[in-house]
């Protein structure tokens, strides 16, 4: 009901009388009325008055009623300790292939390789739970498609140059604006889940904590809609999963990428490796050529670009 409402208030503008929104929705004007409290409560500028109700202003809040189509998968939460938790619980008792986590902030939100990762307030924080048609040895291609994704949706809307680096995160002048973490649970031949956690620093400031990160307005110098990210990059990411596109998504990310022909470190949970970044390989790992000449692939890790 609160988007039906919402929809009209937004397709007529201007003032919308009771009795119009009573008709439409095929309730009674009290109950209009009752929704109209509850949205006001939570956020949603509307002017009430004898002449009826107008919307002024909308949280930017991906509340599910905010996702057509989508509002019986997305699960927004002010606050939680960490999406990934509660999506592995979702997952689990078998929710469906998409659901969305989202959480205004995480108390204890969590990085790759163990990282804790900061999670104030104007972050868009969210972890899909995704159930892709792939054997487990290719459930790497799914992090790459939606790393990949992310950058060119960001690129798009907002004209900034934004970078994958391995093996998925988002830069921006060498700056950290993105971070993915995924976890999967798999049966023999056939991945059950793979849950893809994505943050990106919108409208928060991380650079107090993390010196090489930005964030979307520290680039542009204002806020911007958190909830029109989710939405466009959800329905790009969902067409792009199905698509077959997806078989040259590591050539495809290669061309979006700042880590190769870079001297790198690269951190594992053993090992720390330096080298030069001189490809992915089809398996999407890491292929560095160290100093005496070898060759190492790397599954799993952290890369840090050293300068140039
Ligand atoms: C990294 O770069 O180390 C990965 C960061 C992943 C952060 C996201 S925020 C949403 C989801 N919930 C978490 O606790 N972590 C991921």
């Amino acid at each position: 009901m609160k988007g039906r409402i919402l929809k009209i208030l937004r397709d007529k503008k201007g003032t919308v009388s009771g009795q119009a929104l009573s008709d439409e929705l095929g309730v009674s004007r009290v109950s209009v009325w009752k929704h109209i409290q509850k949205l006001q409560a939570l956020g949603y500028e509307i002017d009430a008055t004898t002449r009826g109700y107008r919307l002024d202003h909308s949280p930017d809040v991906p509340y599910p009623w905010e996702f057509p189509g989508r509002e019986s998968k997305i699960f927004y939460y002010p606050e939680l300790p960490s999406t990934m938790d509660t999506a592995k619980d979702l997952a689990r008792k078998g929710c469906l292939h998409f659901t969305t986590i989202v959480a205004g902030r995480q108390l204890s939100g969590r990085g790759r390789l163990k990282r804790e990762w900061l999670s104030e307030e104007g972050g868009l924080y969210f972890t899909m739970v995704l159930r892709p048609d792939l054997p487990p040895v290719l459930s790497f291609r799914v992090g790459f498609l939606a790393s990949l994704t992310l950058a060119r949706l960001l690129n798009e809307i907002f004209k900034i140059e934004v970078r994958v680096k391995w093996p998925n995160d988002l830069l921006v002048n060498e700056r950290k604006i993105c971070g993915m973490l995924s976890e999967l649970e798999a049966e023999a031949d056939r991945v059950a889940f793979i849950n893809m956690g994505i943050g990106l620093n919108v409208n928060n400031d991380p650079s107090t904590i993390e010196p090489t990160a930005t964030s979307l307005k520290m680039i542009l110098g204002h806020n911007v809609s958190k909830k029109e990210i989710l939405s466009r990059y959800l329905d790009l990411f969902e067409t792009r999963m199905q698509s077959a596109a997806y078989d040259d998504v590591i050539e495809q990310w290669k061309q979006y990428t700042v880590t190769l022909n870079r001297h790198v470190r690269v951190v594992t949970t053993r090992d720390v490796f330096t080298g030069i970044a001189v490809d992915i390989d089809g398996t999407g790992a890491l292929v560095l050529k160290c100093a005496d000449g070898s060759k190492k692939i790397i599954h799993y890790g952290d890369c840090f670009h050293q300068s140039r």
